[in-house]
């Protein structure tokens, strides 16, 4: 199975970025009926360093959260970011490969990871056959084909399918977003809800993205191939910070929300 290994200025910016989704989770878990209530349990599934497992385990104090992480330096950075918390745990673990006994969960929850799932509907067969019968899937990702920039320098648009194929090519799949509600329903999921949202960098500007969203994107290319992909990134940010109005992109973020109960 896939192994990811990421370095830790990968971790860092990871990290960063999970801060951003943290508070609309603790909203989405409270409208599927998460409430502190004793013996309620949650399951992150590629929690990266912690951030949303934290975020859960002081929100709902009264419940059980359990995360899994097969990558061990996001691993260890999430075992000490859980430390102080007597109501959470991380194991290492694949998506795909669940130890957990039947429907034990109320809640199932992976950001940003479906992409990087080599066998992403036996990773859902996981997460039916671990939830309860009224228990909530909730899935966050992306999809490279609603992420859009104006202009688009062509060795921009060149970069994105580099980055495309390598993904591909390591197993995992940059258009995973519009695959969520069939794949969800596939796997025995009867009740199934996916938003999308545009997200855009008029708030942090190109050159904020290329340092930080655009730097994770490199790290799924070849590591020969990574100079040059930051020099067009460099290039495009020089372009935005020449002309900052005239440079946007907009990406699309994908929420599904399902459940194995009847609708
Ligand atoms: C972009 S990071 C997101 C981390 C975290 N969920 C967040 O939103 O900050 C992708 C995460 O998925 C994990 N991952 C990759 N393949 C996985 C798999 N097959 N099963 C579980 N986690 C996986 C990676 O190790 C990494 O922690």
């Amino acid at each position: 199975m896939f192994a990811p290994a990421h370095d830790s200025a990968e971790r860092s910016r990871i990290t960063k970025r999970a801060y951003a989704g943290a508070t609309e989770f603790l909203e989405r878990l409270r409208a599927v009926g998460m409430a502190s209530k004793a013996g309620q349990r949650l399951l992150e599934v590629g929690c990266g360093s912690g951030v949303h497992t934290v975020a859960a385990a002081k929100a709902f104090d009264g419940i059980e959260v359990v995360a899994v992480e097969p990558d061990f330096g996001f691993f260890a950075e999430a075992k000490k970011r859980l430390r102080s918390f007597s109501n959470a745990s991380v194991q290492v673990g694949h998506a795909e490969n669940l130890r957990f006994a039947d429907q034990t969960f109320d809640a199932y929850y992976a950001r940003l990871v479906y992409q990087h799932c080599t066998a992403p509907l036996k990773a859902l067969a996981e997460a039916r056959r671990v939830l309860r019968p009224d228990g909530w899937c909730m899935i966050d990702d992306i999809d490279r084909g609603w992420f859009m920039s104006w202009p688009e320098p062509e060795p921009v648009r060149e970069l994105w399918g580099h980055v495309e194929a390598a993904q591909a090519g390591a197993g995992g799949d940059p258009f995973v977003g519009r695959k969520l509600h069939s794949w969800l329903r596939a796997s025995g999921f009867a009740k199934v809800r996916v938003d999308v949202r545009g997200v855009s960098t008029d708030g942090v500007g190109i050159a904020e993205f290329a340092s930080c969203v655009g730097e994770s994107l490199l790290d799924m290319l070849p590591a020969a191939d990574r100079n040059a992909g930051r020099a067009v990134l460099a290039e495009w940010a020089a372009q935005a910070a020449a002309d900052p109005s005239a440079h946007r992109l907009y990406v699309g973020w994908f929420m599904a929300t399902a459940s194995p109960g009847e609708v």
